[in-house]
C-alpha cells in the first residue's frame, strides 16, 4: 500500500544552539580571534551572512530567541563552513549578562527588534536598561551600538534610553545615521527598501571607562 508519511515534526527547542550554562568566555565561541560583533535578534539570519561576507576580520555573534531561526542559520552557517559566525538561541538579555569577559565586543547590531510594537507591549522591549547594562559591561570603550527600526516613536525611546545611560554617548551631533554604515542589511531592512518604508537609524557609543560615570546631560 503506497502509504504517505508526513515527516514528524522538527524539535528546534532541542536542535537549537545554546550558551553554556552560567558565565561563559565569549571569545572562546569562535576558533581564532578577530574583532567581536554582536548580532541580536538576527531573525533569518541576513545580516549575518552579509556582516561575514564583507567584514573577513569580524567574529559575529548571532543571539535570536526562536529556536527554529537559531538554528536554521546556525545549521547554514555550519554547511558553508562560515567559522567567522557563532549562533546562540536565547533571549539577548540573559546571554549578554553570561558573557565574559568585560570588554571584549567591538559592536552591536540591533535591527528592527519591534515585532511587538502596540503601545502596550512595550515592556516586553529587547532595548532597555537590562539590556544596555549588560551591552556596556561587554563593549570595548569607543565601542557600537548601531539600532535601527521602521516603528518612528520606539527610534525616539531607544535614542532616550542611550542618552540616559551612563555608559553611552550618542555619536555624531544627534546619534541619528541617514544610513546604515555597516553594509550588510538585514531581512527586515531590505523589505523596508522594497517597500519604500522610512527607517530610523541610530548610533550609540560605550563611554570610555577612564572618564568615569557621566556627570549627567
Ligand atoms: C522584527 S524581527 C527582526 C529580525 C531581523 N533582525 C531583521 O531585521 O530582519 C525581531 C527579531 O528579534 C527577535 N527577538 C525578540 N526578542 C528577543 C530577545 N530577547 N533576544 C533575542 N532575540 C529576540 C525575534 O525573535 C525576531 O526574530
Amino acid at each position: 500500500m503506497d502509504e504517505k508519511r508526513t515527516p514528524p515534526p522538527v524539535d528546534y527547542a532541542e536542535r537549537a544552539p545554546r550558551a553554556p550554562e552560567g558565565a561563559f568566555d565569549l571569545p572562546g565561541l569562535f576558533a581564532s580571534p578577530g574583532e567581536i560583533e554582536i548580532d541580536v535578534g538576527f531573525g533569518r539570519g541576513a545580516s549575518l551572512f552579509a556582516r561575514a561576507a564583507v567584514a573577513p576580520e569580524a567574529r559575529v555573534l548571532g543571539i535570536e530567541i526562536k529556536t527554529k531561526w537559531a538554528t536554521k542559520v546556525h545549521e547554514r552557517a555550519r554547511r558553508l563552513g562560515l567559522d567567522e559566525i557563532r549562533v546562540l538561541a536565547g533571549d539577548a538579555r540573559d546571554i549578554l549578562a553570561r558573557a565574559e569577559p568585560e570588554g571584549c565586543v567591538r559592536r552591536i547590531f540591533v535591527h528592527f527588534p519591534d515585532p511587538w510594537w502596540k503601545k502596550r507591549h512595550l515592556k516586553r522591549r529587547v532595548v532597555g536598561d537590562e539590556f544596555l547594562d549588560a551591552a556596556a559591561r561587554l563593549l570595548v570603550d569607543g565601542g557600537e551600538m548601531f539600532i535601527q527600526t521602521d516603528v518612528p516613536d520606539r527610534a525616539e525611546i531607544y535614542r532616550d534610553a542611550l542618552l540616559a545611560h551612563p555608559d553611552f554617548v550618542l555619536a555624531g551631533p544627534d546619534g541619528w545615521l541617514e544610513e546604515n554604515p555597516y553594509a550588510a542589511p538585514s531581512n527586515r531592512e531590505d523589505r523596508a527598501a522594497h517597500d519604500g518604508l522610512p527607517v530610523r537609524r541610530l548610533l550609540g557609543l560605550r563611554r570610555s571607562r577612564d572618564e568615569g560615570p557621566a556627570s549627567g546631560g
